[in-house]
This record gives structure tokens, sequence and C-alpha cells, in this order.
């Protein structure tokens, strides 16, 4: 098989420093510990986070300062080797409980300002590193050619590579590296990338992009950090990239996706050997994930449900998660799960319609055709749903069935109603 230029990207790497380490569970938002890499000496060491550290300065912002008046003096320069650079998520970083809980927090003495500055950022990488055992990463020295430092939660590994070949610019750069460390699609998730621009190289405004990878897109997406020129910083030390890489984790979308499923009774499904015809369906729409909700309305018209080999296509066609086509298919009420009859009568249970006794009308075709609201008679000719306003109040009470709406119902005309749709 041919090389491909990210392989000879790779190849060109050189180790530098490598480190052992082993991802820890967190206690109460801390790893209790904090990494930090010598660009100088290819030093990697960790360090412990105390009780004293935590009570005084929770972490984040509080977090990188500590450490920042660790590692300078009152004489250092933004362009000094001993210039940090701190990275830290706080106690609450990667819990989806709380907005904001994406953050990180990074911080360095600022070309523009001379001072200190601290910058935050959205993007994976505060909740990664933090995952990986890590409640702050400090970066110190000036590497003496382009490098990466990479954090592996997997391999649980962290190295310092030279890495020459790798393009600048952060859009191609950080697709580089996570097609580079990933080691199939899904893993891309895993992997978020530091990296700073050319024009980091030649202004004081350099901006650190943070990435993320977006599966519906299939690329890295990006968050600045963009307060300070910070990126300035991290180009000063020949710093190429910071990658790190996911714990292998089952995503929250599978979890969702197994939830969903659940609820969802196997034995009323029909099932349907369709592949071809879904796959003409989604190539209709090119296979592009922006449209899975058209395709599910193809396949509901086709199918007068949605049986769930379907999903399973438009799953593998689109690359579109599983749990969020279940969530289409059960949030809108025009999808089905189970086969809907050949008509679909439908009750206004608005407000106009309400007020004009729609309870009533619904009432008298449940027991018409001997269903429940929301049911499929027997025969598979009619399902009966109520819904919300159709959009014609003037007309209330309203009924429609299949396209067409009747306004002005009244509980006697339901019989009527029935027997002319029967005959169509
Ligand atoms: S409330 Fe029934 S059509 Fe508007």
């Amino acid at each position: 098989m041919a090389e491909s230029a990210v392989d000879a990207m790779k190849k060109a790497h050189e180790v530098l420093a490598a480190y052992d380490f082993k991802v820890i569970d967190l206690e109460r938002g801390y790893a209790r510990r904090t990494l930090k890499v010598d660009l100088d000496r290819n030093e990697i060491s960790e360090h412990p986070v105390s009780q004293k550290m935590i009570d005084l300065w929770t972490g984040g912002k509080g977090f990188d300062l500590w450490l920042m008046f660790q590692e300078i003096d009152k004489n250092t320069k933004w362009d000094d080797p001993n210039n940090p650079i701190c990275f830290s998520p706080g106690p609450l970083g990667g819990t989806t409980s709380f907005p904001g809980s994406g953050k990180t927090i990074v911080t360095s003495i600022s070309p523009l300002t001379k001072s200190i500055m601290d910058c935050n950022v959205g993007g994976y990488f505060g909740p990664y590193l933090k995952f990986s055992g890590y409640d702050a990463l400090v970066i110190i020295g000036k590497a003496k050619d382009d490098v990466v430092v990479v954090i592996d939660a997997q391999t649980e590994k962290i190295t310092i590579e030279k890495a020459p070949k790798e393009h600048i610019d952060s859009h191609l750069l950080s697709e580089e590296l996570t097609e580079m460390y990933a080691d199939n699609e899904l893993d891309k998730r895993n992997i978020s990338v530091v990296s700073s621009g050319k024009g980091a190289e030649h202004t004081y405004m350099g901006v650190l992009n943070f990435s993320f990878y977006d599966w519906r897109r299939q690329l890295p997406r990006m968050k600045q950090a963009g307060r300070g020129g910070i990126g300035t910083v991290f180009r000063n030390k020949r710093l190429k990239a910071v990658v790190v890489r996911n714990r292998d984790i089952t995503p929250a979308w599978r979890v969702a996706e197994n939830k969903v499923q659940k609820l969802v009774q196997p034995e009323k499904i029909p099932h349907c050997d369709c592949t071809a015809e879904i796959e003409q369906i989604c190539a209709k729409y090119n296979n592009n994930p922006e449209y899975v909700i058209e395709m599910m309305q193809d396949v509901q018209d086709r199918y007068r449900c949605i049986p769930p080999e379907t999903l399973d296509v438009i799953n593998l066609k689109t690359r579109t998660p599983k749990a969020y086509l279940y969530h289409i298919a059960t949030f809108y009420k025009t999808f089905s799960l189970e086969e809907k009859g050949e008509q679909t009568i439908q009750v206004c249970m608005g407000t106009a319609c309400h007020v004009k006794g729609s309870a009533k009308i619904l009432d008298e075709f449940e027991r018409e055709l001997n269903v429940k609201t929301g049911q499929t008679t027997k025969d598979k000719k009619f399902s009966l749903e109520a819904v919300a306003c159709l959009g014609a109040c003037s007309l209330a009470p309203v009924v429609k069935i299949g396209d067409e709406v009747l306004g002005g119902v009244q509980v006697k005309d339901v019989k009527k109603i029935i027997k002319n749709a029967q005959g169509k």
C-alpha cells in the first residue's frame, strides 16, 4: 500500500523524550498532580497538588497563576525560556452537568502587555487532560527544532517528538495530527490538538487553537484562546502542537443510544430488507449528514414507519450516530418506529379546536375505530393521532385525513368521515 502523506510525516518524527505514566481516576474533581514539560532539557515530570494548593487556588486561573509564580521572577520576559505556558481546567472540568465546565484557562507572560495574561478557551483539550489524570500542564523552555508534545492516555505515554514535516497552519496541522494519532474514525473523537499558526511567528498577537473533532463534518474544528498573544509564546518555544489523546471510553452518545434502544419494543418494529433502497435515498442527498431528517422523511413516506435497518444504513452512510437518529425518530410526530396505517387521522387539540369540542370528536373516532389515540387499527387502514394546532383555527374544530383538512367537524360527522376515507 502506498505510504500516505501523514505516514511520511509520522516517520520523520524523532522521539526526544518519553515518559510512562498511569491514568488515574479523579477524586472530587482532582487528580492531585500536574504535568511539567521542559523543552530545554527534554524532560517530562509529574508534580503533586497539595491540599493547600486546592484550598487556596481551586484550579483553572488560580492553579495557572500559582504554577507561573513557581517558574518566573520579576525579570522574566515573554520570550525567556522560563516564561511558562500553563493550561488548567477547573475541578469541574469535563463534567457535563454545568455550562462552561469544558473550558481551559491558559496563562503566560504576554508579548503584548508584558504582564501575565490569562485566557479561557473551549474545545476538548482541558477535559481530556483532566481525564488523563492531570490537573494542569506547564510547558517551559525552548526547543531547538519544531516539536510536538503528545499526551496519550491510551498508551499511557507522554513524548516530546521532533516534527519537521507537518504544516504550521493550524487547520492543516490539526487534521494531520488527528489522523496521525487516532487508530480509527471513532478514535478521532478522542484527540484534541493545541496549535498556533504562521501569524504567531510574525506578530505579538498569535492565538492558540484548540481542536475538537466534529463527527458530522468529519474534521477537527477549533476554539481559540485569543487574548494576549499566547500563541506567539507557543511558537517562540518552537512548539508546533500539544496533542492529547483521551482514554478510549464509551462515548456518551453510545450510552444514550443504548438507553433509547431499550425504550423501543423490538416486537413492535417491522423489519425490512431495504438496504439498497435506503442507500439510494441517502445518495439522493449525497450522504450528507445535514439532510438526515429529509432522508428519514423519505423512509417514513415509503414504509409508513422507520424500520431499524434503515437507521443502520443512514448511520453508515452519513456517519450520524444512531442515538441521534433515534432521537429524531422519537421526537418528531411525523416519524414512527411502528408501522402506521394507510391513512392517518389527525384530530386537532389546539386551543381553538379544543374550545369547540375536539376532545369529544377524538373520543368518537376512538370508539368508531376501536383504537386508542396513537394506535393503528388492526387492518392497518387508519392511525389515530391527537395533534397541536393544524394552522386552520378559523375552521375549528379541525380534522386532517392524509392531506385533506376538514373544518367545522361535528361528532355526528365522524362515522361518515371514516366511511368516505375507507372508500378511497
Ligand atoms: S387550534 Fe385547531 S387548527 Fe388551530
